[in-house]
């Protein structure tokens, strides 16, 4: 099975589909951890998209797409995936349709002040890109990652200036997909402000 997660920035996509994945058996492929990862390495991919990050603006399409285009082909993606995060734009979700099939793209609703709310207490571990939350879902000790322990990070784009950017964002060039899915059949609704189980069960209820 192939799915799109499409949502406003802090909807709850990456930690839906760290649980989705285990239970359908397919990959979770984040287009902010690919770019993440190559910040972290300082590949030239990273050098290249580490202020447009910080800032909460997209990477430009054809960059995200040659990238995504390039993880899709691998093998591994034959038993299904999960896209968190891709397309983001019109021109990608046309790029996509030349790549692969997609059978659902769940359009994770969550109104704005909850929005704020997650993104400003999501803490991460740089290394594995594990995600807490300071109340909705903290660490055994504060501050440090359950498994490496490493002291976790807040991302930069997490930042108040960067969410107002990045909600800006979202709705000038991203929340057009809700329309384009949706016209095509495709698109699921999920209501994305309960706890994470209820969340993912309502999903896999609708898939
Ligand atoms: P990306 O990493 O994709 O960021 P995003 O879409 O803004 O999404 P987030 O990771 O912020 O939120 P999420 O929905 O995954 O929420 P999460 O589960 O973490 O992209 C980052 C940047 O990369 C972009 O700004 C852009 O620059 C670039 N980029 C990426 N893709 C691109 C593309 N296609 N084109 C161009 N540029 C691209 O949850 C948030 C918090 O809430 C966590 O603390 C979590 O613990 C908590 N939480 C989650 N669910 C719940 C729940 N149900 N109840 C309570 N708390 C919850």
């Amino acid at each position: 099975m192939n799915l799109v997660f499409l949502g406003p920035p802090g909807a709850g996509k990456g930690t839906i589909a760290t649980l989705a994945k285990d239970r359908l058996g397919i990959l979770h492929i984040s287009t902010g951890d690919l770019f993440r990862e190559a910040i972290n390495t300082g590949t030239p991919l990273g050098i290249k998209v580490k202020a447009i990050l910080a800032s909460g603006e997209l990477v430009p399409d054809s960059v995200t797409i040659d990238m995504v285009n390039e993880r899709l082909e691998k093998k591994d993606t034959a038993k299904g995936f999960i896209l968190d995060g891709f397309p983001r734009t019109i021109a990608q979700a046309d790029a996509l349709n030349e790549m692969k099939t997609i059978d659902h793209v769940i359009n994770f609703e969550l109104d704005r002040d909850t929005i704020v709310l997650r993104l400003s207490g999501r803490r991460m571990c740089k290394s594995t890109g594990r995600i807490y939350h300071v109340m909705y879902n903290p660490p055994k000790v504060e501050g440090i990652d359950d498994e490496t322990g490493e002291t976790l990070i807040q991302r930069p784009d997490d930042k108040e200036e960067a969410i107002v950017n990045r909600l800006a964002v979202y709705e000038r060039q991203t929340a057009p997909l809700i329309q384009y899915y949706r016209e095509k059949g495709l698109l699921r609704d999920i209501d994305a402000a309960g706890a994470p189980d209820r969340v993912l069960e309502a999903m896999l209820k609708v898939l």
